[in-house]
């Protein structure tokens, strides 16, 4: 994934207007040659730092983790209840994987959306006809929890860090899941980015890797303790929005996100379960599920989840 030509086309530009600069330097009319220094000037400084820029985005989206990322050599055999698990928790990823937002995750045009040409990037098919298939089940596992792909580079946007927290049993069931689609026809295109992607990269950020996970990460007994409400919290990625300590943050779209540690302590567990499985808030206002998906989870979770998640909730210390 390195674009050559795009990459040369940046540096020609730069040594062009780096060229100008010096012509105009040299020019006799005093006007032409602070206009053409400074107009030159300045676009030799933008192509060069783009150029930099995208050098940098371009060895990123091309480093190699498969020293610092191993994948585990495991060959899934899922129960039931694992199966049962993966064909649930799926349902977070169809807001990428489908263009539909339904299962089966067969894939969306990822750069359908942003208005910038990039490059091509879709949320690649995950059925059994998508790239998948070709993937031993150990990898597809580091992509899902350590954003790597095959290939060992790193994942772009996929959010491997809100998946991180999946114990092997749970990522196990829902790698099964996703082998258990239909194969849907046709597979996604290749990601790959031009010169622009690679500088937006190099600029943002965007590549998901994380640690690696090379110590068995076992579930906890599912049981209404803080424990496994501890587990539930984060495999529900409350902390994306309501921050890295619960104590507050923001939504997707910008809007606050309260303090957890002192809301959750003054609620019951009935008013917290009333919540999440209709959204009616104590004080009589309502959830609004498009900035707090309280549905989704409410459709993911069971009373023992969400009791398990209101015991850890509840314990927390109040803080700011
Ligand atoms: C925010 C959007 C988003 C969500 C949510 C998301 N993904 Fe992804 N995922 C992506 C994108 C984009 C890529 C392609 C990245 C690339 O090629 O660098 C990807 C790549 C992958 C890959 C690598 C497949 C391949 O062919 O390269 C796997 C496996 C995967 N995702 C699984 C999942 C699973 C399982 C979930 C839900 C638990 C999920 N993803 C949720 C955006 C998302
Ligand atoms: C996508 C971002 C997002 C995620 C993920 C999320 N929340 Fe929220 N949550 C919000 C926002 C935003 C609000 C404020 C909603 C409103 O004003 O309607 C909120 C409100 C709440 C409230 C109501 C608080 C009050 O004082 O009214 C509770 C309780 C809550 N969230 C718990 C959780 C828990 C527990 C999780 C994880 C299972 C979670 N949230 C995950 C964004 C999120």
């Amino acid at each position: 994934m390195i674009d050559f030509i795009g990459l040369a086309i940046v540096l020609l530009l730069a040594v062009a207007f780096g060229y100008l600069v010096k012509r105009a330097w040299g020019s006799k009319n005093k006007i032409l040659k602070w206009v053409g220094v400074i107009g030159a000037g300045l676009l030799t400084l933008v192509f060069a730092a783009a150029f930099i820029g995208a050098l940098v985005g371009t060895m990123r989206l091309n480093q190699n983790f498969n020293a610092s990322n191993p994948v585990s050599n495991v060959t899934i055999q899922a129960t039931p209840e694992q199966l049962a698990f993966g064909a649930k928790y799926a349902k977070f990823c169809a807001g990428c994987h489908s263009g539909n937002q339904q299962l089966p995750l067969s894939g969306n045009n990822f750069g359908a959306e942003i208005p910038i040409p990039f490059g091509t990037l879709y949320a690649p098919n995950l059925t059994p006809a998508g790239n998948i298939k070709d993937w031993t089940d150990g990898e597809v596992i580091r992509a899902i929890r350590e954003g790597v792909h095959k290939s060992g580079r790193a994942l772009i946007i996929m959010p491997s860090n809100e998946f991180h927290a999946l114990s092997d049993e749970d990522v196990q069931g829902l790698v099964a899941y996703l082998r258990s689609q239909p194969a849907v026809e046709p597979n996604t295109p290749p990601t790959s980015m031009n010169v622009i992607g690679a500088l937006l990269l190099g600029a943002t950020g965007g590549l998901t890797r994380q640690p690696a996970i090379t110590q068995p990460a076992p579930k906890p007994a599912v049981a209404v303790n803080a424990e496994y409400g501890k587990y539930v919290s984060e495999i529900l990625v409350c902390r994306a929005c309501h921050g890295e300590k619960l104590t507050g943050g923001a939504g997707f779209d910008g809007s606050p996100a309260p303090n957890l540690t002192e809301v959750i302590p003054q609620w019951t567990e009935e008013q917290f379960l009333t919540a999440f499985r209709t959204g009616a808030l104590p004080g009589g206002a309502m959830l609004d599920n498009a900035k707090m998906p309280y549905k989704e989870f409410s459709e993911f979770a069971t009373d023992t989840d969400l009791k398990a998640l209101y015991l850890y909730l509840h314990g927390l210390t109040p803080s700011k």
